[in-house]
């Protein structure tokens, strides 16, 4: 205990002083300086007898963009470069940047930095995952449950495609919205306590709403083996309505919904419309 403690310290030794050495030429500079403090979840898989960590960084907000993610990168540019975190379009459309800030799963680049300088802003990565390296998830395990959804069309007559689209009628394509705009960013997964315990048979909000969007698809005749494949204690039926998965959304969707449609499906209380159109007729 005594020796982690040491290496924690000395660890934390090294990392003070280049921030101090930034900190201090910063200072020099500019008066009025509004600096916020981030206590960030570090690990480093390179060393693994070094347990988890926070670890605090400053950052003058006067010097930086109004979001999280702004914070981090300059944090990594400026400060730290090894701190390592996921970000692609920084708004909001990637889920890359998904983490755990100030309790709550979302996306760094569309969360708001917390103005109030008396109080420190924790982020840690997205809970009850394995972490490949300080804010970073290990999402195989995620994409695995979503590829076993098989998530694209099927249908009956196999055509030769590229020729003609599969048409909807209007009010089949409604059906579809509040399900499609889903990025896959996990924040409600891992925001469900039945996922945090049976994240290895339990589908998880995510790809359960995505199984439901290819479910419900009009132009889709693989419905009945979709619902088949679903139909097992742990698939769909882990869910207990707790509803922490739409709280948390960040995208504003409403995953609890789609879930127990599928329920309703597999009950046999819903049964799936027939399509509108009969597109496979319109395309001969
Ligand atoms: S509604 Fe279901 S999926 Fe959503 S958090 Fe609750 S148990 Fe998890
Ligand atoms: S439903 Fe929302 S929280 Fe869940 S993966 Fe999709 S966008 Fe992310
Ligand atoms: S960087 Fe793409 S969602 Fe945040």
């Amino acid at each position: 205990m005594a020796k982690e403690f040491c290496l924690l310290r000395g660890c934390m030794g090294i990392f003070v002083q280049v921030r101090k050495v930034h900190v201090s030429a910063v200072v020099a500079s500019e008066a009025g300086q509004r600096l916020k403090k981030f206590d960030i979840y570090r690990w480093n898989p390179d060393k693994p007898e070094e347990k988890p960590q926070m670890q605090q960084y400053s950052v003058d907000l006067n010097t930086c963009g109004p979001m999280i993610l702004d914070a981090l990168i300059k944090i990594k540019n400026e400060v730290d470069p090894t701190l390592t975190f996921r970000r692609s379009c920084r708004e909001g459309i990637c889920g890359s940047c998904a983490m755990n800030i100030g309790g709550v799963n979302t996306l760094a680049c569309i969360s708001k930095i917390d103005t109030n300088l008396s109080k420190s802003s924790k982020i840690y990565p997205l809970p009850h995952m394995y972490v490949i390296k300080d804010l970073v998830p290990d999402m195989n395990n995620f994409y695995t449950q979503y590829h076993s959804i098989q998530p694209w069309l099927q249908r009956k007559d196999e055509k030769k495609t590229g020729n003609r689209q599969y048409l909807q009628s209007i009010d089949d394509r409604k059906k579809l919205d509040g399900l499609y705009e889903c990025i896959l960013c996990a924040c409600c997964s891992t925001s469900c306590p039945s996922y945090w315990w049976n994240g290895d048979k339990y589908l998880g909000p995510a790809v359960l709403m995505q199984a439901y969007r290819w479910i419900i698809d009009s132009r889709d005749e693989a419905t009945e083996a979709r619902l088949g494949k679903l139909k097992d204690p742990f698939s769909v039926y882990r869910c207990h309505t707790i509803m922490n998965c739409t709280r948390t959304c960040p995208k504003g969707l409403n995953p609890g919904k789609a879930i127990a449609e599928i329920k309703k499906l597999l009950s046999g209380i819903a049964k799936k419309d027939a399509p509108d159109l009969n597109t496979a007729a319109l395309q001969n």
